[in-house]
C-alpha cells in the first residue's frame, strides 16, 4: 500500500472508501448525519459504521471510526484506528481509499499523519510467504491510501507520512525476519538479508564467518554456534560514517536464529517459538532501514551476532570456560544462557567505534516476561541520561520501556569462582543478572540494554496494528530516540 498526503475536502473527494474519524459526542457533518439513524453512532473509541452515501457524496463508501474522548487524545489510539480502517478497506477489496486527517489536541499534524501512516501500514501486515492455498482474492492489498489534509497542513502531513512510512516498513522488515522459520533463516541467510539491506542503501558491510572469527578471537559466538551445522556469522553495517564527529551510536542485536537451549536443552513445549530469538537483530536491521530511509544525521553502526544454539557432539557444554573477544573468561553453567555470551563479543567489538552510546536489543530472558509481561520492554543502563532518552522515546513512540536496577550486589551475582564471570546466576533476578553480565563487557561506554523477550512475540491480536506473531518491537523506540537525539 502506498501512503500519500494531499490537500482536499473529504466530503468533495471521489474515492472507493472515505475514512472519517469522529470524536465522541462530536456532531457529524450534515450530509452524513442525514444518512444514518442518530442512535447508531456514538463515536466511542474504535466504533465503526459503514455507510453507502449514494448520491449524497462523491465517495462510494464512507467508513466512520470513533476516536473516543477528545479530552484524552492519544496517538496510539490514532494508530489503532488507522489499522482498523486499513484492514476494513482490504476486506472490502478496495483499491484506493482516502483518510481525512483529524485534528488531535496537543499533537501537531505531522505527528498525527505519521501515526496514521504507521498504523495503516502496520495493521496491513501479513506474513503469507508460506501459504500456498490462498485464492488470489485472499491476497488482495489496498493500492493507495491518501491522507486528505486542510490546504495549510499538506506539507507538514507529507513529512509525517514519510516518517511513518519509513518506520512502519522498518517494523515490518523486522517482523518478516522474526516470522521466518529457522530452517530458512539460518545465520548465513540472516547475513544475506543484512547484505541486501546494505546494498539497497549503499552502506559498507562486513560479514565474518567462523574462520575470520577464529582468527580474531570471537570465543563467545564461536562456542555458542559450535553445536550447529549452520555456522555463525558476525555482521557489521556502517551507516552515516560522515557524521561520526557529530554522534555515533552502536546498535547491537542478538541474532539467535534458533535457540534449542543446547546441551541444557529446553522442554519441547513451545520450543518452536525460539525461532524468534533473533528479534533483537531483526529490530536493529529494521531500525537501520528506517534510519537510512530518513537519512538521519548520525553514524549508526549495526552489530549482529548470529548463531544457532544446538546440541551435538561438538556443542559447548556446562562447565566449559570460554575466552571472549575482550580477553575476559566466561564459565558456562547453562548453555541456554547463550544470548549474553554472543552479546559479550559484539559489545566488545562495538567499543572500536568509540560510540556516544551502545544500545543492545535481545530476547534475553524469560525472567523479563515474568516481571513485565507483554506490556513493556525491560531497560537497563549504566548511564542515566541514555536511560532517560530511551524511556522518553519509548513513551512517545508507543513502545514503553521500564527501567530495572543494576546495583553492585547484582553484579556480584555473576562473578565466577574460577573464571571472570559466569553465564547464569540461577532463578533470582534473572533479567537483572543477565544485564549485569552484559555490563561487564561494555567498559566505560554509555550503554543500555533492552530485554525484549516478553514483547517480541504475541499469540493474540493485542492491538489492531499488531497482528499475531513477531511484533517488530524496538524499531519504533530506536528510531524515535535517535531522531530526537539528532534534533537536540
Ligand atoms: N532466548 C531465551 C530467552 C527467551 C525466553 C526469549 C522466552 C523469549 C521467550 C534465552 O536464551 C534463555 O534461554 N534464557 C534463559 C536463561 C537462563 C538459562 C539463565 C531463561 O530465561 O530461562
Ligand atoms: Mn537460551
Ligand atoms: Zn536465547
Amino acid at each position: 500500500m502506498r501512503v500519500t498526503a494531499a490537500a482536499g475536502d473529504p466530503l468533495a473527494t471521489a474515492t472507493d472508501l472515505l475514512v472519517l474519524t469522529s470524536w465522541e459526542e462530536e456532531p457529524l457533518p450534515s450530509p452524513l448525519a442525514d444518512l444514518i439513524e442518530p442512535g447508531d453512532w456514538s463515536g466511542k473509541a474504535k466504533q465503526t459504521l459503514l455507510i453507502y452515501p449514494r448520491d449524497a457524496l462523491p465517495a462510494r463508501r464512507v467508513l466512520l471510526i470513533g476516536l473516543g474522548r477528545r479530552s484524552s487524545p492519544d496517538l496510539d489510539q490514532v494508530r489503532e484506528v488507522a489499522a482498523i480502517a486499513a484492514q476494513r478497506a482490504r476486506e472490502l477489496k478496495v483499491e484506493r481509499c482516502a483518510f481525512a486527517l483529524p485534528g488531535v489536541p496537543d499533537h501537531p499534524a505531522e505527528a498525527v499523519a505519521a501515526a496514521i501512516a504507521e498504523g495503516s501500514l502496520l495493521g496491513s501486515y501479513r506474513f503469507l510467504e508460506y501459504k500456498t492455498d490462498l485464492k488470489p482474492e485472499d491476497r488482495h492489498e489496498v493500492d493507495e491510501l491518501t491522507l486528505l489534509t486542510p490546504g495549510d497542513a499538506e506539507e507538514e502531513a507529507a513529512r509525517g507520512v514519510a516518517r511513518g512510512d519509513a518506520v512502519a516498513r522498518g517494523v515490518n522488515l523486522a517482523r518478516d525476519l522474526a516470522n521466518l522459520p529457522p530452517n530458512d533463516l539460518t545465520p548465513a541467510r540472516l547475513a544475506e538479508r543484512a547484505q541486501e539491506l546494505a546494498t539497497a542503501f549503499g552502506l559498507p558491510i562486513t560479514v565474518l564467518g567462523p574462520t575470520e572469527m577464529r582468527e580474531q578471537g570471537f570465543g563467545g559466538i564461536l562456542a555458542v554456534g559450535r553445536g550447529s551445522a549452520n555456522e555463525p556469522r558476525f555482521i557489521v553495517i556502517d551507516y552515516g560514517a560522515q557524521y561520526a564527529d557529530a554522534l555515533t551510536v552502536c546498535l547491537v542485536g542478538k541474532g539467535m536464529t534458533f535457540d534449542s537451549g543446547g546441551i541444557s536443552i529446553k522442554p519441547a513445549e513451545n520450543m518452536d517459538a525460539m525461532k524468534m530469538d533473533m528479534s533483537g537483530a531483526a529490530a536493529v536491521l529494521g531500525a537501520l532501514h528506517a534510519i537510512a530511509e530518513l537519512q538521519l544525521p548520525l553514524r549508526v553502526v549495526a552489530l549482529i551476532g548470529a548463531a544457532e544454539n544446538m546440541p551435538d557432539g561438538s556443542a559447548y557444554r556446562p562447565g566449559d570456560i570460554l575466552k571472549t573477544l575482550s580477553g575476559k573468561t566466561i564459565e558456562v553453567l547453562n548453555t541456554d544462557a547463550e544470548g549474553r555470551i554472543v552479546l559479550a563479543d559484539a559489545l566488545t567489538y562495538a567499543q572500536r567505534y568509540h560510540p556516544s552510546a551502545i544500545i543492545d536489543l535481545a530476547t534475553l530472558t524469560g525472567a523479563i516476561s515474568v516481571a513485565l509481561g507483554p506490556h513493556a520492554i525491560g531497560l537497563f543502563a549504566n548511564d542515566d541520561a541514555l536511560a532517560q532518552r530511551l524511556l522518553r522515546a519509548g513513551e512517545a513512540a508507543g513502545e514503553r520501556a521500564w527501567q530495572l536496577p543494576l546495583w553492585q550486589p547484582y553484579r556480584e551475582m555473576v562473578k565466577s569462582d574460577i573464571a571472570d564471570v559466569r553465564n547464569s546466576a540461577g532463578r533470582q533476578a534473572g533479567a537483572i543478572t543477565a544485564a549485569a553480565f552484559l555490563q561487564s563487557f561494555v567498559g566505560d561506554y554509555p550503554w543500555a540494554h533492552l530485554d525484549i523477550a516478553g514483547t517480541a512475540w504475541t499469540d493474540s491480536k493485542s492491538k489492531a496494528y499488531q497482528p499475531k506473531g513477531a511484533t517488530g518491537v524496538g524499531v519504533r523506540l530506536l528510531v524515535q530516540a535517535l531522531r530526537d537525539w539528532t534534533q537536540k
